[in-house]
């Protein structure tokens, strides 16, 4: 009885996967948007290269990990090769050359944790943020697209889950929430994590790519379309997986003690990386591991405030999932 009663829950869902079809197919960008994109960095580039002549533009960040919104801003990386370069001062020169070429709103900001020059295009009405030498963001963005390349329900519920991170407040890393970063290897690991797993964990797998980049190997499998249709034993809906992604976040996660892992495709403890115990301003009471940068913790953001707001979002979320006729508007809701 108990199993047919939860067989009815799973179909019942499936009401719901038109709707978030919809919202996902409403925030991809249009074409036209990405070239825009392009054109803004052909500019950007043509206007460094005069500077700096063996330097390199990266995109990286959703404009470029297949995980961007319509209408949002681009993250480039300017690529320098010289040893010890002085950020700042690089970053004071970029933003003087770029003033003088009618780019709009041109600060420089020197002191960041990254420092980086901020930019409007007036042409293109597109904002850009440019950092320098970031190339581990640039090489995780290219995992972060591979994955997406290998099942569409990746970028499905990602998108949602972004989605619903900005409408409810809880994507603000300076008000201890996750980045979208965060997200998004919270949605990797779900679907690492599902049996029949929907994605396989490229870093356990055959090397084909690796780079090393500031003293970190990166190294993983990306010859992602030789996978073929990886996930087709499982046929979890988006419905479903928005369902089962936000009660493990609600109730199925261990706080106390696990770290989730895209690295290994698996939940690791925090004994075993040492991050028991507060340490500076880590406090770790949500642990998720950056799949190259293994001693960051990407939750390392969250405090003892933001924890129980984070996870009272959570429980709203399944709570909707689970007993709202009409989840898709009240999930969104702004808060
Ligand atoms: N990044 C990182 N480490 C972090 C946060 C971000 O390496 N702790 C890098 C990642 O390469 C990420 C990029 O910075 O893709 C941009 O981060 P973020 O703004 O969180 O993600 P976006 O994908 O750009 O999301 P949004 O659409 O909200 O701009
Ligand atoms: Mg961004």
């Amino acid at each position: 009885r108990m199993y047919k009663r939860q067989m009815m829950c799973r179909r019942d869902i499936d009401v719901h996967n038109v709707p978030f079809l919809a919202i996902y197919e409403f925030l991809i960008p249009p074409e036209e948007e990405k070239l825009k994109q392009k054109q803004l960095v052909a500019l950007l580039e043509k206007l460094v290269s005069k500077e700096w002549p063996t330097a390199k533009l990266f995109l990286y960040g959703s404009c470029a990990n297949s995980f961007g919104v319509s209408k949002s801003d681009i993250d480039v990386c300017l690529a320098i090769e010289e040893a010890d370069v002085d950020k700042s001062k690089v970053i004071m020169k970029l933003a003087d050359i770029l003033q003088s070429d009618n780019l709009q709103n041109v600060q420089a900001l020197t002191r960041a944790r990254v420092p980086i020059v901020k930019l409007m295009d007036p042409v293109t009405g597109i904002s850009c943020d440019i950092c320098i030498n970031n190339l581990l963001a640039v090489v995780n963005t290219k995992l972060l697209r591979d994955y997406a390349h290998i099942d569409p329900r990746l970028r499905q519920l990602a998108f949602i889950i972004k989605h619903w991170a900005k409408s409810r407040g809880v994507n603000e890393t300076y008000h201890g929430t996750l980045s979208s970063y965060a997200y998004v290897l919270m949605c990797i690991h779900y679907l690492q994590m599902r049996r029949p797993a929907i994605l396989p964990c490229l870093q356990e797998m055959e090397t084909t790519y690796s780079v090393t980049v500031d003293d970190v190997n990166c190294a993983y499998f990306d010859q992602v379309e030789t996978l073929g249709d990886f996930g087709h034993h499982n046929r979890e809906t988006i419905a479903q997986l928005v369902w089962g992604f936000f009660y493990y976040w609600a109730y199925g996660h261990d706080y106390a003690n696990a770290v989730i892992s895209v690295r290994t495709g698996s939940i690791i403890s925090k004994r075993e990386k040492d991050w028991t115990r507060r340490i500076g301003n880590d406090r770790h009471l949500i642990c998720i591991e950056d799949p190259f940068e293994t001693s960051h913790d990407l939750g390392r953001v969250v405090d003892k405030h933001s924890i129980k707001v984070l996870r009272e979002e959570f429980e709203r979320a399944a709570e909707i999932m689970q007993f709202d006729p009409n989840p898709c508007i009240k999930l969104f809701e702004p808060y």
